[in-house]
């Protein structure tokens, strides 16, 4: 029998479709300390990006044959060392953009009207001060139709997101690596055949930097040096708006919370952080930052999307009894 551990947990459509081909799965969490002492038991390890899993754990599952990252980044797994032990190592990227993309602009709208905060303050303050808060976030909030959008990476969830940003007015500033043409095809939800094609053109980050009201994060981001800090804050717009549900660490935390202060930038939205589980409280608390817990890709749909990819991932792999 084929044994699984689904160690941050798994669609259940996945655990069904798994059981249904005589394969045990485990989704009881293995606290991070003990991960090494049970891996001996699994062929196969399905982990998002909670688990760490390095050289440690690898030496300690002699049986393991495949480990499978729901999700995008590999930056919890040590990728190179797995493979040298012969284990496969293989995530799920196309199915989780359209929910990070959507988180980005829950961000944005948030911080455009300063929901994070009037959700924080209504409960106490609604009933008896309802219109100085009115007036208070009336003074505050400002459309995102004709801002522009700096989208820092284009592959397919910098995409997503500058899909919705034409659809909603914004002008899209895309950068890449390499400078090049694309056309997106913007579908219409429900006039199926009045998708629309736009032809966009990738600058170079410093193009991009002094234009941009918005900019947001999709390069992968595995440490080292951060993508945003004080020296690029210092070519942005005053008063931008950053935001990052890429990796804890690609705007410099201590540089940002200092920016913030100066009103060099006026507001961010972050999904990921640097010590998470646990991360920094003047980062959660700071009036200007809408946070959320890493849940880029925490929508049914694209646990969804992404459980039935793991499965045909791991029965081609292993194949179905008979
Ligand atoms: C990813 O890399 O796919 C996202 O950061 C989501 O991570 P998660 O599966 O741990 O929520």
């Amino acid at each position: 029998m084929i044994r699984i551990l689904a160690n941050d947990g798994v669609h259940a459509d996945a655990i069904t479709l798994l059981e249904e081909a005589e394969y045990q799965v485990d989704t009881e969490r293995v606290p991070q300390d003990k991960l090494a002492s049970v891996l001996n038991r699994y062929d196969a390890l399905i982990v998002r990006s909670a688990t760490k899993v390095r050289q440690q754990e690898i030496d300690a599952a002699p049986n393991l044959k495949i480990i499978v990252r729901g999700g995008v980044g590999l930056d919890n797994i040590d990728v190179a060392y797995a493979e040298s032990k012969g284990i496969k190592v293989i995530n799920t990227p196309r199915s989780s953009s359209q929910a990070v993309a959507e988180l980005v602009f829950a961000h944005m709208f948030s911080l455009a009207r300063q929901l994070h905060l009037s959700n924080r303050e209504m409960p106490t303050r609604g009933a008896t001060e309802f219109k100085k808060l009115k007036d208070h976030y009336s003074d505050l909030g400002f459309q995102l139709r004709g801002r522009t959008l700096g989208v820092l990476g284009f592959g397919r969830i910098g995409q997503e997101v500058a899909r919705i940003g034409l659809g909603l007015g914004m002008n899209v500033v895309p950068v890449d690596l390499v400078q090049r043409e694309l056309k997106l095809e913007v579908e219409l939800y429900k006039l199926q055949d009045a998708a629309l094609s736009v032809t966009m053109r990738t600058v170079s980050m410093e193009e991009m930097l002094p234009q941009a009201d918005f900019i947001t994060i999709h390069i992968p981001f595995t440490g080292g040096k951060s993508i945003l800090g004080k020296e690029q804050f210092e070519r942005m717009k005053k008063g931008v708006v950053l935001i990052n549900t890429s990796r804890g660490g690609a705007i410099n935390e201590p540089e940002l919370l200092e920016a913030l202060d100066s009103g060099r930038v006026m507001a961010a939205g972050l999904d990921v952080f640097v010590d998470e589980p646990m991360p920094r409280a003047d980062l959660l608390n700071h009036p200007r930052i809408s946070v959320t817990p890493h849940i880029g890709a925490s929508t049914v749909e694209a646990q969804g999307k992404i459980g039935l990819e793991i499965a045909d991932i791991l029965l081609e792999f292993f194949g179905t009894p008979g």
